[in-house]
This record gives C-alpha cells, structure tokens and sequence, in this order.
C-alpha cells in the first residue's frame, strides 16, 4: 500500500500595516507623476510599516492564520519565513516569529530567494510534509521593503510595499489536491542587476558603505525588466505544457506582483483571460516574498477559490531566481 502524501494549503493568513502611500505622496518627494507609476507598473499605492519589522508582519499573518483555521501555536512543527528583509541578519525571523506566537514545538529557518522566496518556501514546506515526519508546515512570505528603500532614487522607490501573508501546508492522501510540480532555477550570473551593494561579508559596513547609499536596493530595471518578462512567461508555460495543461484547465494564475506589464505578458503567453489573473499590484505594490501568498489569501477570504481549482503560481526575481508552481486548491 502506498503511503504518498501531498502537501495540501490547509488554511491562510495575511497582515497589511495600516499607512497607505499612494502616487501622489511620491510626486511630492522625488520627480515622479502618478500616470508614470500606473501605466508602467500598474500600481496606484502600496503599504508602508511605521514601526516594526518584518517578524512583526510575519507574526500578524500568522497570528490571522491561526485564527481563520483554529491552528493552536503547540501543532506547529516548523516556520519558514521567506524574506530578504529580516530582523538581523541573525537570529532568523522565524525564530522571533516562533517566540511572539509561542510555537513552543517549531523549528524553523529563514529562506532568502527574493521574489521568489515563497515559491522556493512552498516546494520546501512541502518537502518536510511529504517526508511523513512533519504535519503541520507555516510558510511565511514577509518583506519590510520600506527599510531597504532609497526614497531619493525615483527609480525604485516607487515600486515596493511592505506586506506578510502565510499558509498552513499539511498532508492529504488526495493526491489531486496540494501541491502537483514546481519548476524551480536560480543564476547568481544577474546578481549585479538586483542587489544590496553593501552590509554583508562582500562588502562589510563602513562609513563609507553608508556614505554612498549601499544599504539600500538597487536595480537595474531594463536589465531585470527583460528577463523577467520572458523568464516568468516561459516557466510559467513549461509547467502547464508538462501536465497537459490549456487555458481551460486553469482557474487561476498567481503571478509574483512586479509589474503589471509583466504580469500581462506571462498571461498571454499561457492564453489567460484577466479574470483567470490574480491582481492586487495597484493596491500593495511589490512585497517582494508577500505578493504570492498575498494574492492567494486575499482570493480565499472573497469566497474566489474553491477545493479542485488549478492554479499556476509563478514568479522572477533577485539572483536571478524564478519558478513556477502548479498547485491544486483544496480548501472548500
Ligand atoms: O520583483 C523583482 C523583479 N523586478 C522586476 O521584475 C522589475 C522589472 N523592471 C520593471 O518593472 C521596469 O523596468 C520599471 C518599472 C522598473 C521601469 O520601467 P521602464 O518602462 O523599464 O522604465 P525605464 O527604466 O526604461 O525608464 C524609462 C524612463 C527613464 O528616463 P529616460 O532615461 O528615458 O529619460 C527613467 O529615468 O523613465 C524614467 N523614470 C521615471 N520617470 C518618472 C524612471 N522611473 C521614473 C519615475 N517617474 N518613477
């Protein structure tokens, strides 16, 4: 008898701070209009947490998880916090999440892959369940993108939001449920097109680091812009082609939230009407590992997603890395 298990998302929670920054506020703080962000992005505002940190984001979507699913802090067995913007570079997030929530039987770790870090997260979560040993994964994606943004660079500064949203994988022996395949790749080769120059053992603090603005995101938009916008379509296509997948199968895409522009592309390329396209860009703008999860929870709270839906989770970012999920909803 066969004892496969899937990993199933059992249960969501998701945590936006309060502070709303909409276009207008970057037109009065660098040269900027709000018809520039919206017609190549796609966002009209995005979030912003005045204090805290990102384990405070994490801990807000868990703590909504546990309350939306009944899950008590004791049942969980391990926390992945998906995030390029932890606390300190250690301890991990997880293990502060793990003491504000009290998950006094967890273990956990933090995963950094960038935009892509909740994909990398989920085929990890998801690992740990099919192994038999662990019932009950969180995986957390979190990112206070407010800290590591250069509000003087109108570049980049526009485009991010801070923002957490988390998911309970469990086991299922209904193997049509949970998660089916990812595609998964990083090249480190676009490391200088998406980066923090500074602050790690390359280049440590110093005066000087801080001087010419290191600490904070750069990017090379064009650059990015261009492999993104081919890289998340083609994954993206690869796995629906690999199960025989058409348009007609799918109920969702759940692409990573950079730009609309390339949302749209990976849309096209895949033959998905934009009703069959997770958005929420113009309200959250780029959360980084948040926007994945974020679009899910968001679609199961308005009573959009049912058990048997198919969806195609995809995403490109920092490394580079990017991927593709084809996950099979198994909430009622
Ligand atoms: O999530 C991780 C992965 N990241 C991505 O996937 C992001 C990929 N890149 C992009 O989404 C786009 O490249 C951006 C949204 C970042 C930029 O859009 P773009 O259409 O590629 O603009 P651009 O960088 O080619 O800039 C066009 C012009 C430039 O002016 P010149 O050189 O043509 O005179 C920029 O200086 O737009 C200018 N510009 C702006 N103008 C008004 C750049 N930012 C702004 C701004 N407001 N905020």
């Amino acid at each position: 008898m066969s004892n496969k298990v899937n990993a199933v998302i059992a249960g969501v929670g998701m945590y936006v701070p309060e502070t709303v920054l909409d276009n207008k506020y970057f037109e009065t703080i660098v040269e900027t209009t709000d018809e520039w962000i919206l017609s190549r992005t796609g966002i009209k505002e995005r979030r912003r947490l005045d204090t805290g940190a990102t384990s405070d984001l994490a801990t807000g979507a868990l703590l909504d998880l546990m309350k939306s699913t009944g899950l008590k802090p004791e049942e969980i067995d391990i926390i992945i916090v998906c995030t390029i913007t932890p606390d300190m570079f250690f301890p991990s997030t997880a293990c502060l999440v793990q003491d504000n929530v009290k998950a006094v039987n967890a273990w956990g770790f933090d995963l950094s892959a960038a935009c892509s870090g909740f994909l990398f997260g989920l085929q990890t979560g998801a690992s740990f369940i099919e192994t038999g040993r662990y019932k009950k994964v969180v995986v957390i994606g979190a990112d206070k993108m407010s800290s590591i943004t250069d509000y003087t660079d109108r570049n980049t500064c526009i485009l991010f939001g801070d923002a957490a949203s988390a998911v309970l994988l469990e086991a299922t022996e209904d193997l049509s449920i949970g998660l089916q395949d990812t595609i998964l790749h990083c090249d480190g080769s676009g490391r200088e097109s998406l980066y923090i120059k500074a602050g790690g053992s390359l280049n440590p603090p110093t005066r000087e680091t801080v001087d010419n603005n290191m600490h904070k995101l750069y990017q090379d938009g064009k650059a990015v812009y261009k492999v993104a916008v081919t890289g998340m379509a083609n994954v993206s296509y690869e796995i629906m082609q690999k199960h025989n997948l058409t348009a007609d199968d799918i109920a969702y895409l759940v692409p990573h939230q950079a730009n609309l522009r390339i949302i749209n592309a990976t849309a096209e390329k895949a033959n998905l009407p934009k009703e069959k396209v997770m958005i929420n860009i113009d309200r959250y703008g780029n959360t980084t590992a948040a926007t994945i999860p974020l679009c899910l929870a968001e679609f199961y709270k308005a009573g959009k997603l049912k058990k048997g839906d198919k969806l195609i989770l995809a995403a490109f970012g920092a490394g580079y890395t990017w991927g593709s999920a084809y996950l099979v909803w198994g909430i009622d």
